[in-house]
């Protein structure tokens, strides 16, 4: 397979990408049940703000990068935030330097956005060393074993009626990004995946996620309440998926919840959060991405 000419750089929205999602589910998902659109609805679905830097070889694409501009609690304050994924190459074009390309022009596109910082995440680290990331700080995650909790409240599937209240919890974390109610409530309806909440009175004080589209399958990755009532509301809502262990990603500010866990929790490991690249010479700022704002 051979290109045209040299393939030509574009910046599209989401309607310019679409006809390309199958592709692009086809190189970046292979196999996969859900496709991007449903993984990462943030930059993909209609009512999403995805930007992609694209290469072009006349009407066929070659290579991608997606990214949006977010607004982040930081440990500085909030924080104009770029989130950068969904970097693909054609099979057939890959090792000429594409992706490098994409990548350079949308942390460009970002920094003309007015965003202090980029973050992306990686599971080779060269290519986008060589675009100006560097690693971020290590995540902590733990492994919890379903059932052992104390019985405290009622733990259930969350409905629709719970998306205010759930919002309301994303907006009282000390770090993440912040999200509309209606961007919360789209999110929350994500295929594949299913959320707890742990209710108390009749008043929902906690909340969990685990899976997201083909993403983050047997991984909890967003939590809402206090340390508490998370390591109350977690065993139990393990137990409703009918899987005897998960993966746990832990924020950097639940200080409290491995040991709140106790003997629940029966291992803690470090991963690797995301790359992070400086655009401004604003102080660097501690960001945490939950994991429904993951692209
Ligand atoms: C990763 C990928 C986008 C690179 O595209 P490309 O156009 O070949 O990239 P470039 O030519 O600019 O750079 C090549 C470098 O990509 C790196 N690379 C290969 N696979 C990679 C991966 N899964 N993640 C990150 N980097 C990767 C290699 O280190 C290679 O460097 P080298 O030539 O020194 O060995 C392409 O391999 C791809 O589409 N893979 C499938 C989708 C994917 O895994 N995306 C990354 C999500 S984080």
């Amino acid at each position: 397979m051979t290109l045209i000419a040299e393939p030509e750089l574009r910046f599209c929205d989401r309607g310019g990408i679409a006809p390309f999602l199958e592709q692009i589910d086809e190189w970046l998902l292979p196999g996969a049940f859900y496709g991007a659109q449903h993984t990462w609805p943030q930059l993909y679905r209609s009512d999403g703000d995805g930007r992609f830097c694209a290469l072009f070889d006349a009407e066929r694409l070659v290579s991608q990068c997606a990214f949006r501009i977010a607004t982040a609690r930081t440990d500085q304050g909030l924080r104009r935030v770029a989130l950068l994924g969904s970097v693909v190459t054609d099979p057939d074009f890959r090792g000429h330097g594409y992706a490098q390309r994409v990548v350079r022009a949308s942390l460009d596109a970002c920094k003309a956005s007015g965003a202090d910082m980029a973050l992306l995440w990686a599971e080779e680290q060269g290519l986008y060393a060589r675009c100006g990331f560097v690693a971020g700080i290590d995540e902590t995650c733990c492994v919890v074993e379903s059932g052992i909790a104390n019985e405290d409240g009622v733990v259930r599937e969350a409905t629709i009626f719970d998306h205010a209240r759930l919002h309301s919890l994303h907006s009282q974390k000390p770090l993440g990004i912040q999200r509309t109610p209606r961007a919360m409530s789209a999110l929350l309806t994500t295929p594949g995946l299913s959320t707890f909440v742990l209710e108390r009175s009749g008043e929902v004080v906690a909340y969990a996620c685990t899976g997201k589209g083909a993403d983050l399958q047997g991984w909890w990755h967003e939590f809402g309440g206090s340390d508490n009532d998370i390591a109350s509301l977690l065993p139990r809502a393990l137990d409703l998926t009918g899987h005897p262990q998960a993966i746990v990603i832990v924020p950097p500010y639940r200080n409290a919840l491995v040991r709140e866990l106790g003997p629940a929790c029966i291992e803690v490991a470090t991963v690797a959060g995301p790359m992070v690249a400086k655009l401004t010479d604003q102080v660097a700022a501690t960001v945490f991405v939950d994991g429904l704002d993951s692209v």
